[in-house]
């Protein structure tokens, strides 16, 4: 397709203004500013396994941050908050606290499925520990395979 110049001016000041009305993410307020999630405890208003996921979505954020400014020691740290979220969310499962949003009768699924994510987690971590950049990133595109997966199974 040809665009004349005034055409491709007016759809390229289309496209710009576009790009300035879209929302510069596409998860929940609450889950990108992050106030309720702790690792310490399931703050009021939210569930074990939101909270785990929140603390989740800032580890990977700071996963790129990491890998970005060649620091990847953070982020030990911060999976760790993830890893401390996670006895919550057993805790909560365990005493039949918790039930899932979508395929609630396939809880079996659901830890096994938890249980090989956070071996890649840790797998994550000790490439990041052991410093090895390329690793590191690799594991990370692992990691991030892995949400939709579970979130198309268990999540509405
Ligand atoms: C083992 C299953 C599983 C995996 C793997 C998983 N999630 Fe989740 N996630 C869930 C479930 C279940 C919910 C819905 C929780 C609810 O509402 O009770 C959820 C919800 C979320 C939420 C919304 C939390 C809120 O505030 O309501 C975010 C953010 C999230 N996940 C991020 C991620 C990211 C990022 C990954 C991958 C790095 C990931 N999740 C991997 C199961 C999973």
């Amino acid at each position: 397709m040809t665009l004349r110049p005034l055409a491709l001016a007016a759809s390229l000041a289309a496209a710009i203004a576009g790009c300035k009305g879209e929302p510069t993410t596409t998860t929940t307020p609450a889950a990108a500013s992050a106030p309720t999630a702790s690792p310490d405890h399931v703050p009021p208003g939210v569930n074990a396994v939101q909270n785990e996921m929140r603390l989740l979505h800032e580890a990977m954020r700071d996963s790129v941050t990491a890998i970005a400014d060649g620091h990847l020691q953070a982020i030990a740290e911060s999976m760790h908050r993830v890893h401390r979220a996670r006895e919550l969310t057993e805790k909560a499962v365990e005493e039949k606290r918790y039930t899932l949003p979508k395929n609630a009768d396939k809880l079996e699924e659901f830890k096994a499925k938890d249980d090989a994510f956070h071996q890649e987690l840790e797998k994550l971590v000790a490439a990041s520990t052991s410093n090895d950049a390329k690793a590191t990133s690799e594991q990370l595109g692992v990691v991030l395979s892995k949400c939709s997966d579970c979130h198309t199974m268990f999540r509405r």
